[in-house]
């Protein structure tokens, strides 16, 4: 982990001001329909020093850039061992939360109430309680930031790597900067993959998704774990890319990747839901799918 992350200058680990702002960029680009976006754009951006749109595009050009196969290997080898660090669910709430935006005095809240409020979106729609959980639970993997990882391998739209890039991807013009990009192996449209092999064959690029998918892959239903792992995989489940690559299992899940979508980007609000109330009911909810200790 240090030796990759040595490489990477201050800037090239962190461009953006806040995980945030990668996820306000994803909004504009899929606003919420029958709300208007521009207006939405002016008020949030006002406070900042300079365009956000800039650093939003020099992350995405570092994560196109540095996302190779290699790059994803390494990272599953690492992360993947769950060997960091071990602890209660509700304390690694608290974990996640030392994640703070100190750039953005409007609108943010801490991580937890980000999770709150999707779960609680999806709850207030009467969503089974596996789902409500998988709302509770879908960023936990942004603790990456907080073991030294750069944003770039933390969040951002996700992909397959080891095969042709799809050009609805944002920014497709900087894959022309991956070293994969010229690898005649891992360029042609099924690279290293096989037609319908299914997305549990491919590798993604690494991030929040795959990490949380595998912390709990043991104890949420099939339609949850499909919602944690690919719930950034824009190209294939906003774009309809990538059909080559599925089969059954994951044509059958998409619908679910796709119920789950719009509660997390759609269901932020300046309030903070009422925690004290809400305790019990989730209190519940954890211990009755959650081991006591999360590994890390
Ligand atoms: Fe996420
Ligand atoms: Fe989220």
């Amino acid at each position: 982990m240090e030796e990759v992350n040595s490489t990477f200058t201050s800037l090239e680990m962190n461009p953006l001001k806040s995980l945030d702002e990668w996820e306000d960029a994803v909004i504009e680009r899929y606003p919420e329909p029958g709300v208007k976006a521009v207006e939405k754009t002016k008020e949030d951006y006002r406070n900042y020093d300079e365009p956000a749109r800039d650093t939003v595009k020099e992350f995405y050009r570092l994560n196109h850039t540095y996302q190779t196969l290699d790059f994803v290997n390494q990272k599953r080898a690492d992360f993947l061992k769950f060997d960091k660090k071990e602890m209660p669910v509700w304390k690694a709430f608290d974990f996640l939360n030392e994640l703070v935006d100190d750039s953005d005095p409007d609108t943010d809240l801490d991580q937890f109430q980000h999770l709150l409020q999707t779960s609680e979106a999806i709850r207030a729609d009467g969503h089974p309680d596996w789902m409500v959980l998988t709302g509770l639970m879908h960023d936990m993997g942004k603790v990456l930031c907080l073991f030294g990882e750069p944003q770039w391998a933390v969040v951002g739209d996700t992909f397959p790597v080891g095969c042709a890039y799809s050009d609805k991807i944002v920014y497709p013009e900087f894959f022309q900067q991956n070293p994969d990009y010229n690898d005649s192996k891992l360029n042609s449209k099924y690279g290293i993959y096989e037609k319908g092999c299914g997305l549990k064959n491919v590798h993604m690029s690494w991030g929040h998704d795959e990490y949380v998918y595998n912390m709990l892959k043991d104890y949420i239903p099939q339609e949850g774990l499909y919602m944690l792992r690919y719930h950034s995989f824009y190209a294939w489940h906003r774009e309809g890319e990538y059909d080559y690559l599925l089969d059954d299992q994951d044509r059958e899940m998409l619908k679910w990747v796709n119920l789950f979508n719009p509660y997390d980007l759609y269901s932020k609000t300046p309030i903070a839901p009422n925690w004290e109330e809400l305790q019990p009911y989730y209190e519940n909810l954890v211990k009755s799918y959650l081991p006591a200790t999360l590994k890390f």
